[in-house]
């Protein structure tokens, strides 16, 4: 009896080792396509020219971050609610720095996807040229 629980210990360990090529091969071959942001809804002609602080900063801001970056206990003390608020995190460098996925910063937005790469130039562009209250 003994001699065939590890006779079938054998073959499931022997079995598992042949499975192993594919699980090799399941795995994706180029690990940064699946860290990709999905580009399918970047301008091919973005336009990140005279960016304005109230027709596109901010809305942007308030589509993507607001929920958890205004009140009474914004997420990370970081407060996005208002020009002069958001002003002093372009300052630090933090906004661009969470934004562009840099390291030292923790990845904003939080648990999603990276922003387009055409919204990452604009917001760049504004603050390039000196992040106006426009
Ligand atoms: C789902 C909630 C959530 C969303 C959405 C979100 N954040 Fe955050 N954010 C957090 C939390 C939580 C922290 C604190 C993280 C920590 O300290 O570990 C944080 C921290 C930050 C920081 C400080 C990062 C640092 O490394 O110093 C900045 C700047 C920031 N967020 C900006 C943004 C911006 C800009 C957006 C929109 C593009 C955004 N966040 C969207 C939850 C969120």
């Amino acid at each position: 009896m003994y001699k065939l629980i590890i006779l079938l210990l054998c073959y499931i360990i022997f079995e598992s080792c042949t499975h192993d090529p594919t699980f090799i091969m399941d795995v994706d071959p180029d690990p940064l396509d699946t860290m990709m942001v999905d580009t399918s809804m970047v301008d091919a002609d973005c336009m990140s020219d005279d960016i304005s602080f109230s027709d596109f900063i901010f809305p942007t801001l308030e589509t993507f971050c607001i929920s958890c970056h205004s009140g009474g206990y914004p997420s990370g003390g970081v407060s996005l609610d208002d020009y002069d608020a958001i002003f002093e995190h372009v300052e630090s460098g933090r906004l661009i720095g969470s934004m562009n996925w840099e390291s030292g910063f923790v990845n904003m937005p939080l648990g999603q996807p990276q922003l387009d790469d055409c919204i990452l130039e604009k917001i760049e562009s504004w603050i390039n040229d000196g992040a106006q209250n426009n």
